[in-house]
């Protein structure tokens, strides 16, 4: 896997030759395309008034891109005849969504500045503007990635953290893309916003690791709507918000939500209800304060949109962000 890598150098008989890999900023699209912010910010709004949950896709598709192989947009990249991709593996495939909202946004940005602006950018200030527009915080975003040619279609399998993974194992894949406990906890209060199908935690409602009870850390009320919602022989992709309190609105409920055991995937509520004191700690200080929660979410996801960018000359401009340029 790519790491961050600012400073590379290479000892060639006396002389130390080191080359500076370009680092992302904020005014990267300053001169070769000032009205980029103003482009993606009209589509993104434009695509939540159509639709409010787009919101709660467009930042998932940014944590998806930027957990595997970093921030490059191959989950982007449509499956062709000889390369399966990212989209169709088991975490994305009928789960992320939202693609079609990037593809009109980078046409329109393509016929206002032509083969300048990365897919992988225009993501990650969609989800951006996708927090701010449903009410929560926002922040510059850092610029400049450059987008994958090359695609690893089962990756998603071992690297995107599930939600049926304990709290210890979701740590680890944090852990491995340079993603601390406390980004951990502040990042999953991205599911202050959306929806999840039946099939993420209907694990929970009958059965829970086989013990003929349901999971015991789950509320009752909120359990027996559940059970009615997802039942065992149900449509698996019916839809329940992730926060119950507050469905479309950032805010800091979904941490509220966990300290009642109103948390919705299992990946949810091990955040208060396994045996990590920190992680706890974590979810009492956020619900107690929604400024301390908003700061840590910002500082977190400019941490997850440095994954590995690809920058310089590696990689390159997409003109269409489904297919690697020909
Ligand atoms: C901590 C580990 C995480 C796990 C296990 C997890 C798991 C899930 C699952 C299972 C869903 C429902 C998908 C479906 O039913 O199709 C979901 C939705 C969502 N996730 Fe996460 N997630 C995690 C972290 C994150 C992070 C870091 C973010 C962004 C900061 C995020 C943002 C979202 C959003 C906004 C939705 C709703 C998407 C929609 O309605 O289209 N999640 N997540
Ligand atoms: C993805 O979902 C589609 C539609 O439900 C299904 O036909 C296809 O087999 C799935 N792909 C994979 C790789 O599971
Ligand atoms: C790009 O958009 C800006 C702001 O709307 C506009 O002033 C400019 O003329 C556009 N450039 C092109 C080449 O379309
Ligand atoms: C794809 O990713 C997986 C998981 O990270 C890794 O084990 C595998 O070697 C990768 N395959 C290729 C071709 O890079
Ligand atoms: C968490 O899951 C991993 C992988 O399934 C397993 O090896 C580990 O024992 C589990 N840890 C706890 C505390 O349940
Ligand atoms: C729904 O999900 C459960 C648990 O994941 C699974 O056992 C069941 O086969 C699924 N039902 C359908 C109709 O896919």
């Amino acid at each position: 896997m790519r790491r961050n890598r600012v400073l590379s150098c290479l000892l060639v008989g006396f002389v130390l030759m080191c080359a500076v890999g370009a680092q992302l900023t904020t005014t990267f699209y300053d001169t070769s395309c000032p009205a980029l912010q103003s482009i993606v910010r009209r589509l993104v709004l434009q695509a939540i008034v159509t639709e409010t949950r787009m919101a709660a896709s467009l930042l998932r598709m940014h944590f998806h891109d930027c957990f595997v192989n970093g921030c490059d947009a191959s989950l982007l990249l449509d499956d062709t005849a000889t390369v399966t991709g990212e989209k169709t593996a088991a975490p994305n495939n009928n789960s992320v969504r939202g693609f079609d909202v990037i593809d009109t946004i980078k046409t329109a940005v393509e016929n206002n500045c032509s083969k300048t602006v990365s897919c992988a950018d225009i993501v990650a200030i969609a989800a951006r503007d996708s927090v701010l527009f449903s009410g929560g915080p926002s922040w510059s975003v850092l610029l400049g990635r450059r987008d994958a040619t090359t695609v690893n279609g089962t990756a998603p399998n071992f690297v995107i953290p599930s939600p049926v993974d304990n709290l210890t194992e979701i740590i680890r894949k944090f852990a491995d893309v340079g993603l601390s406990i406390t980004d951990v906890v502040s990042l999953s209060g991205g599911h202050t916003i959306g929806r999840a199908r039946c099939a993420t935690f209907n694990n929970r409602l009958f059965d829970f690791n086989s013990s003929g009870s349901p999971d015991p850390t789950l509320e009752s009320t909120m359990l027996a709507t559940l059970q009615v919602t997802c039942p065992p022989s149900g449509d698996n992709s019916t839809l329940v918000s992730l926060d119950r309190r507050s469905r479309d609105w950032f805010d800091n409920a979904y941490f509220k939500n966990l300290q009642s055991n109103n948390g919705l995937l299992l990946s949810d509520q091990e955040l208060y209800s396994s045996s990590n004191a920190q992680t706890k700690a974590l979810v009492d200080t956020y619900s107690a304060s929604p400024s301390t929660f908003s700061t840590d979410f910002v500082n977190s996801m400019i941490k997850m949109g440095n994954i590995s960018p690809l920058t310089g000359t590696a990689g390159e401009i997409r003109t269409n962000c489904r297919v690697v340029n020909s």
